[in-house]
């Protein structure tokens, strides 16, 4: 038997699990020359899918009604008429939503569980890690001793950006969603600082007491509110990177936000969106880089695992609202 999770309509506002069809196919499919036969073991739910489930213009195209959705997914090769690749290797890239599908390979990396686990292809070793990593970097040009704030700290990309800044000598305030995130962003993660978005009230004096020498480094996630108090905390020459804005697509129309020119102005400060697909050729250096510190222990992961093909909808849903700490990936 075969599976297919399809986009049946485009969510309005927040998705529920009747924007989703699971459409049972029939198992024939025929490998031809040049083609392997994948059996899907992990599947990664993103924000970013949120904005392919909707018909505005970005920088990847909607999905499309009625078709299967896509996003990372690690495979194992069960069948091959591919030179290139043999029986019982896996691979990760981007895969529709199913539970065998066939591929011509192009586009997929193989991977090699004796050096990370198969989940850990997603996340740390795959595109969050890099995200944090290359945006953190590029964008974010950190030096010792600044203070970097974090938003949606407690997430695949955040708890990533955290102990990079910890890793390189920063001060490290993260902001999440629960207390028990808090606790994990410090003690797991080596946080100097948490703060509850959902329990503070005064989110602008919260960041001053967090850092009271103001904030050199800003890794966005959010977006919002959370941002807006931020900014208010910039030191001169402050880097924001603009890397996501969860807080925001779900929302059927674009909340008015404060002006960010006077503050960016007033401090000689840079905001730039980052997109790591634009970062391509230094994936190999990132990708070397957090190997060996998570060889070496100085990095960690935290992963919330779903079981069940057929709950990757909701592990998505879940994911939206806060439910996963790390990086949220369904087991098939
Ligand atoms: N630009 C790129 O190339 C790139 C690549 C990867 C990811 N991203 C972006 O990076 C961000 C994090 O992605 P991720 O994969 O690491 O997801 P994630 O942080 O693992 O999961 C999403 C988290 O967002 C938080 N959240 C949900 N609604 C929120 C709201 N209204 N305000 C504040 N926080 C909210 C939730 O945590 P709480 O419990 O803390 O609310 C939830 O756990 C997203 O914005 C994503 O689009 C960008």
């Amino acid at each position: 038997m075969n599976k297919s999770i399809n986009l049946k309509q485009r969510p309005v506002g927040t998705p529920t699990l009747a924007d989703f069809d699971i459409i049972e196919l029939e198992n024939n499919l025929n490998v031809s020359e040049g083609e392997i036969l994948l059996e899907s073991k992990y599947i990664s739910v993103d924000p970013y899918l949120r904005g392919r489930m909707s018909d505005a213009k970005s920088y990847v195209p909607p999905f499309n009604v009625g078709e299967p959705i896509s996003s990372g997914i690690v495979a194992e090769v069960i069948e091959t008429k591919n030179d290139k690749f043999k029986k019982g290797d896996f691979v990760s890239g981007l895969l529709q939503w199913k539970e065998k599908q066939i591929s011509t390979g192009e586009g997929l990396q193989k991977i090699d569980k004796s050096k990370a686990s198969l989940s850990a292809y997603l996340g740390i070793v795959g595109m969050t890690g890099l995200t944090a990593f290359l945006g953190l970097h590029e964008i974010g040009k950190p030096k010792k001793g600044e203070t970097l704030v974090v938003s949606g700290a407690a997430g695949a990309v955040g708890s990533v950006v955290g102990q990079i800044g910890k890793i390189l000598g920063l001060n490290v305030i993260g902001i999440a969603g629960t207390d028990e995130k808090i606790d994990m962003l410090k003690s797991e993660f080596g946080f100097d600082y948490g703060i509850n978005y959902k329990t503070t009230k005064d989110m602008k004096a919260a960041i001053k007491e967090a850092a009271p020498n103001g904030v050199d480094i800003y890794f966005d996630n959010v977006g919002g509110p959370i941002s807006d108090a931020v900014l208010f905390n910039i030191n001169q020459f402050a880097r924001i990177i603009i890397c996501g804005a969860i807080s925001v697509y779900n929302k059927t129309e674009l909340p008015m936000a404060i002006a960010v020119q006077p503050f960016l102005v007033k401090n000689s400060a840079l905001m730039q969106g980052f997109i790591v697909s634009n970062y391509a050729e230094k994936f190999p250096v990132a990708m070397k880089q957090l190997s060996t510190w998570l060889g070496e222990g100085k990095l960690t992961y935290k992963e919330t695992i779903v079981e069940g093909f057929d709950n990757t909808p909701q592990a998505f849903l879940d994911m939206m609202n806060g439910k996963n700490k790390g990086k949220m990936i369904v087991k098939v």
